[in-house]
């Protein structure tokens, strides 16, 4: 499989930092071109340096770390401390970063990296809200056809949302900025609540993260412990679900995924179902397909590619 040049926009979040560390240990299949960071599951200040913390565990203080956006393109930032905890990544339990912040924003970093690039060659994954890569569509309009695809996780298709009934708590935050990456026309691809609430990490598979005996896997045992608890609590689940790493699963083995290309539309105006992600998942409408919209996956190869993985590290 030829290598994609990737850069990872994220909220870290303790499974933005799974996504993380499966994306620095799969240097086969991704070049990691930055990692951008975003306000979602708790402000910028701490997305970003969660970001540093997690590059250090991983031995990778030489990766780009990059800030973007504090805020929504319009809409007033909402966090989830509630899931996450106050440090955003608690269960980790890691010192301040010492790696340095890139100077450059965010943003001038996507246009940029696009910019210098080839037609279809930058690989963009989202797995916060996308107000980072949203704005960097506006500010630059010729980045578009540089980008192969976007990969995201956002959006609810069959299952309720997370944040409201109707909506998935990324696209919640900035359903604006991600109706803009929608419209783009750019290849769009979008694990949604219906595929990452089957990625749940039960306990015998918490345990595997831990039995890696490394300073990676106990992290992850730390920040998955803490984690699973909200929706094992919400929904009962015998584990908490492993969202963002199905992204950068799906760029190394897209096969463990299952999904079908579909008409997807955005919510960006009703109060009510603001940030739903309508999918006519049985081509009611017969518009044209402008998403591959996953909502199954190979749970057993999806979390045996994570521990081989996360072991080299
Ligand atoms: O709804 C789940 C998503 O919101 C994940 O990306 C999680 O990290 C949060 O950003
Ligand atoms: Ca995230």
């Amino acid at each position: 499989m030829e290598k994609k040049s990737v850069i990872l926009d994220c909220d870290p979040g303790q499974d933005d930092a799974v996504a993380i560390l499966l994306a620095l240990a799969s240097e086969q299949e991704i070049d990691l071109l930055g990692i951008t960071t975003v306000a979602g599951n708790v402000p910028l200040s701490l997305t970003e340096s969660n970001a540093r913390r997690i590059c250090e565990v991983a031995g990778r203080a030489d990766m780009a770390v990059f800030a973007g956006a504090p805020q929504p393109l319009m809409r007033k930032l909402v966090t989830a401390e509630w899931i996450h905890g106050k440090t955003g990544i608690d269960g980790a339990d890691l010192p301040d970063p010492t790696m340095p912040l890139q100077v450059q924003h965010a943003v001038d970093f996507i246009v940029d990296t696009c910019m210098k690039a080839a037609d279809k060659s930058i690989t963009i994954c989202p797995i916060g809200p996308m107000t980072n890569v949203a704005l960097a569509m506006m500010k630059e309009p010729r980045i578009i056809p540089k980008i192969r695809e976007v990969v995201c996780m956002g959006g609810a298709v069959k299952e309720f949302g997370n944040t409201t009934p109707a909506a998935e708590f990324n696209i919640y935050v900035d359903p604006q900025a991600a109706e803009v990456v929608l419209s783009s026309g750019v290849p769009f691809v979008m694990m949604p609540l219906d595929v990452t609430h089957k990625a749940l990490v039960t306990p015998e598979r918490l345990q595997k993260f831990k039995d890696l005996n490394s300073p990676v896997g106990n992290v992850c045992g730390g920040m998955l412990d803490y984690f699973n608890r909200f929706d094992m609590t919400r929904y009962g689940f015998e584990g908490g679900p492993l969202h963002d790493p199905c992204v950068v699963a799906y760029l190394i083995e897209p096969e463990i995924f299952k999904g079908r290309n579909v008409h997807l539309a955005i919510e960006t105006t009703s109060e009510l179902t603001m940030g739903q992600t309508l999918a006519d998942w049985w081509d009611i409408q017969e518009k044209t397909p402008n998403a591959f919209v996953c909502d199954d996956l190979d749970h057993d190869r999806f979390f045996g590619l994570l521990y081989e993985r996360l072991g080299k590290l």
